[in-house]
């Protein structure tokens, strides 16, 4: 039986599709508000619960062998970013869980202090690798499920909000190839105990993306690029009636002032080990928006 946390959200939906596809069981740890119809009709168990709440992770661990951690949380670092996964760990090793997937983030050992989502995933990632148990890390760059809305405006606008930077190097990673490489992950024994740093097959700058959207579209793009001096006003004003928010665009903030991407060795090096090509964003575009 494999726990899926996240398994409403962009990552987990599609690790549950798969795992499902495969005919694995799956428990999917869903809150109530969450959508999860699709999941019930995959035939997954639904287990509904608050991965704020210590009791809700002890049940749903409950005679599991692997745990595939991908939730992650817009302001409550503390509790969904670090707690919930040292408690799922904690209750990985109780329950003997054959393999423990962690999706973490791009960057978390570069030592960001303004970034808390960074420090969680990091100081989790510290916790796994000490655990015990067996492990893989998947530290993604973005996604490009991420980027399905934006593009979805774009269509009806023209218009592309971009923050700072737009030389900044990113490589955009399918979604669907990073769900792929979390299943396969339990069963290829190179990334077993391994970090791994996952991209997309091309380094793009910021700018290329709406390029690409213009493609997809075939529409000339807007781009509005205001400078990163606005999201520093902004967080200033939060901080004086809203300190989560504020921390919460410090992370927000990170994002956009650094590059995330991967080498050309590190993208040759994950089409070796999971025996795939990756896909390109403008190929996950197309798919997605059907165009
Ligand atoms: N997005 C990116 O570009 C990116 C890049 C690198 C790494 N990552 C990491 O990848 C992981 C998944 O990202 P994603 O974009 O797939 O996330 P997402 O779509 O935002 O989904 C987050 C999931 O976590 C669940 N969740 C949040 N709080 C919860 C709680 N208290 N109890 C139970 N479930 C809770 C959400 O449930 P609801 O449906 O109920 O909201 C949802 O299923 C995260 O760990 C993220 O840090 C993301």
């Amino acid at each position: 039986m494999f726990l899926v946390t996240g398994a409403t959200g962009g990552i987990g939906r599609r690790v549950v599709r798969l795992l499902r596809a495969q005919e694995m069981s799956v428990r999917s740890f869903v809150r109530l508000t969450s959508h999860y119809n699709e999941l019930e009709h995959r035939n997954s168990d639904i287990f509904i619960g608050d991965l704020r709440q210590e009791g809700d992770i002890q049940k749903a661990c409950r005679g599991v062998e692997y745990i595939i951690s991908t939730h992650g949380s817009a302001s409550d670092t503390l509790a969904v970013d670090y707690r919930a996964n040292i408690e799922l760990i904690d209750q990985a090793k109780a329950n003997g869980v054959q393999h423990f997937v962690f999706i973490s983030v791009l960057g978390a050992d570069r030592g960001y202090e303004d970034a808390p989502v960074f420090k969680a995933k990091r100081a989790v990632e510290k916790y796994l690798q000490t655990s015990g148990l067996n492990y893989t890390i998947l530290r993604p760059s973005g996604l490009a499920s991420n980027l399905l809305p934006l593009a979805e405006r774009f269509r009806e606008t023209g218009l592309y909000l971009l923050i700072g930077d737009y030389k900044n190097r990113t490589s955009i990673v399918s979604t669907d190839d990073l769900a792929r490489m979390i299943v396969d992950s339990v069963t290829i024994p190179a990334v077993r105990n391994q970090i791994l740093p996952v991209g997309g097959p091309e380094i793009l700058t910021r700018e290329d993306i709406p390029r690409i959207f213009g493609r997809v579209f075939n529409k000339e793009p807007i781009i509005i690029n205001p400078p990163l001096f606005l999201v520093d006003g902004l967080r200033g004003a939060l901080g004086l009636f809203n300190p989560q928010a504020q921390n919460a665009l410090g992370t927000f903030r990170t994002l956009l002032a650094n590059e995330f991407f991967c080498n050309s060795e590190e993208i040759a090096n994950l089409e070796m080990i999971f025996r795939f090509k990756l896909e390109t964003l403008e190929n996950f575009l197309r798919r997605y928006l059907a165009v």
